[in-house]
């Protein structure tokens, strides 16, 4: 019985309290919520050739390299080179995309490319999306490539039947030789419409949980492998040919097509605070990389300033005005910031101490956020906490990925939490059961910890889950909120968790009283056997009643040598067992099996107690 009381307010619930995490893990980015179809667009990945295939149609011939004599630019060295001996019907390139591009009937994909050609090439380039055996679901044609410079080409393709795995085809009609860079296809179908996209089902999911705020872009991928490869926000906005590819830590590479600027402007679409995660100056050290040079500290810290300055700057400052150039002059209104991510330890701390410094001075209003490392990392993690009692942070992001039991046995962690240390954001959590799956009793146990951080919303300001999304053909890390693949999305039982409570999230918290049984209970129907009995009951009376047809085990004595239930005297009268008298009454399960089959029916009386069945 659950009893509130109206007049006993609690605590005044923040309204940021339920938000998003969003990593580029699991594919959640690229080959995920950023829409692009094409892996490698810039042939800036290691092995350059990656995603591509050369293609030979009819009595073609060719080849394909790549080069890098003539970039694009600076930040995009790498291009394709396609020399056609023989053109036979065609000869080119295919890029599958990630696991194939997904093509349906009547919808239109905008293609575009970087390209020119040399002297002796007169002839057309074809755009096709294609299945292997070469059927074509929807073409289009570019002709006079450019003989001089590189230059922008786009085309529209509409597909007129459908398939779930298509590839995009390029081929050139005439010999010669064809330079091709940034080779992108988007559906035309993507959220608000936007060009360079993101997967309108993938964010209406997102928007559906109603986060209050929106952390981006990670996670691990804030540090990245070691410092150089750490996340610089500066190289992920502006022009997309100019964006410097990164391959991350979760082992695949990122273009920056969704990038600073994408993840602000998402963060607006979804009604949340932009939560920017930055990296504090030193590699994570749970990987033991190298630290940097502590002079070069005011680099980072300059990244900071700079940050702010973009999100909320007048569109007079330097930063400001790139944020209009990119197409919104009106400002983010960033008001939280995160200083390193699962960072702890004395260079942690300096570093830390230099950012609030510098940050508060300039901008007091900016509420910044500490790392405490995850939970799983004991030691670091008490460490943490002891600093964190000298120091004035704002706010300090715990990280918790644990098992179901310990999210239960913490629906009460911050009860008695100190409220003169910072407020917490819960900034990565998920409950990790066996095989560490998605299932039922990891999302039950989160929602009871999650009654926790509401009652204790004072202290506790935001919390996520984590990690958001996971494409089920490139998984690093499970579980995840939101599953997909190209065509298909659904929600974990965790996600509806989410969804459940920041749609009802409330002003105030109101006192309540659980009582777990009534006086006199309800007939209560359920299986006998593990779990239902091994609790410690006391009961006056139990009677228990077969549901017609099944009958107590004959075992069912209080003197039977595989069960120690109910000591006392029982005795059967009108096909009930009924415990005349009462001993401890402490039933524990020892490994009688033929009970666990039974449906039974079981009325028990309750006279002290609150534990059980
Ligand atoms: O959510 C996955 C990873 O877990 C994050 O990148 C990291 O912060 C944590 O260890």
């Amino acid at each position: 019985t659950l009893e509130v009381d109206v007049d006993q307010e609690g605590v005044e619930i923040s309204p940021i309290l339920y938000g998003a995490f969003f990593e580029d893990i699991n594919y959640g980015a690229d080959g995920g919520l950023y829409a692009e179809q094409i892996k490698n667009r810039s042939l800036e990945y290691d092995k350059s050739l990656e995603g591509w295939s050369l293609v030979t149609k009819g009595s073609g011939k060719g080849k394909l390299s790549v080069d890098d004599n003539e970039p694009l630019n600076e930040n995009n060295q790498h291009y394709l080179e396609l020399n056609i001996k023989e053109s036979g019907d065609g000869v080119g390139i295919s890029n599958a995309g990630y696991w194939g591009i997904l093509v349906e009937e009547g919808k239109e994909y905008n293609f575009s490319m970087y390209a020119h050609a040399n002297d002796n090439f007169n002839g057309t380039i074809n755009v096709s999306l294609e299945d292997k055996a070469g059927t074509i679901y929807g073409q289009t044609q570019i002709k006079n490539i450019s003989k001089d410079d590189w230059k922008k080409y786009t085309a529209r393709i509409k597909a007129d039947k459908s398939i779930e795995s298509a590839k995009l085809v390029v081929t050139a009609s005439d010999t010669g030789t064809v330079f091709m860079d940034m080779v992108s296809l988007f559906p035309e179908d993507t959220w608000k419409n936007r060009e360079n996209g993101l997967r309108p089902d993938l964010v209406k999911m997102l928007d559906e949980i109603n986060p209050s705020f929106f952390r981006f872009p990670g996670g691990c991928i804030v540090e990245g492998i070691d410092l150089d490869n750490a996340y610089h926000w500066k190289e992920t906005i502006g022009d997309l040919a100019e964006r410097k590819v990164k391959y991350n830590l979760w082992g695949y590479y990122q273009s920056n097509g969704l990038g600073y600027h994408e993840y602000f402007q998402l963060s607006e679409d979804l009604g949340a605070e932009p939560l920017p995660i930055l990296p504090a100056g030193l590699s994570c050290q749970a990987r033991g990389a190298e630290l940097e040079d502590m002079d070069e500290i005011e680099h980072w810290i300059q990244d900071a300033l700079d940050l702010i300055e973009y999100a909320n700057g007048p569109v007079t400052s330097k930063w400001g005005a790139k944020r209009a150039e990119n197409g919104h002059p009106e400002p983010f209104n960033l008001k939280y910031l995160g200083v390193g991510n699962e960072n702890w330890g004395p260079e942690y701390y300096e570093r830390y101490e230099k950012f609030h410094e510098v940050l508060k001075a300039k901008y007091p209003e900016i509420k910044l956020i500490t790392s405490s490392g995850p939970m799983a990392f004991d030691y670091n993690y008490a460490r943490a906490w002891d600093w964190l009692k000298t120091q004035p942070a704002d706010i300090v992001d715990e990280h918790m990925y644990m098992p179901p039991e310990w999210f239960l046995d913490n629906a009460d962690r911050y009860d008695s939490y100190d409220r003169s240390m910072p407020q917490v954001f819960v900034g990565e959590y998920a409950a990790h059961g066996a095989g560490r799956r998605n299932n039922l009793e990891a999302a039950i146990a989160e929602a009871a910890f999650m009654t926790g951080l509401e009652r204790n919303s004072d202290v506790v300001v935001m919390a996520a889950y984590a990690p958001l999304f996971n494409n089920v053909n490139g998984t690093q890390w499970a579980p995840d909120l939101i599953w997909f693949n190209k065509s298909d999305v659904f929600g974990t039982p965790s996600y509806y968790v989410q969804k459940i409570f920041s749609q009802n999230v409330g002003d105030i918290t109101l006192a309540t009283n659980l009582s777990e049984y009534k006086e006199e209970s309800e007939d209560i129907t359920g299986l006998i056997g593990l779990g239902s009995w091994e609790t410690k009951v006391e009961f006056d009376q139990i009677e228990i009643t077969s549901d017609g047809k099944v009958l107590f085990s004959d075992d069912f004595n209080s003197n039977d040598a595989n069960w120690k239930v109910f000591d006392g005297d029982w005795k059967v009268e009108d096909g009930l067992y009924k415990q005349t008298s009462r001993k401890s009454n402490t039933a524990s399960y020892a490994g009688n099996t033929n009970w666990t089959n039974y449906t039974l029916k079981l009325k028990a009386r309750k006279i002290s107690g609150n534990e059980g069945v």
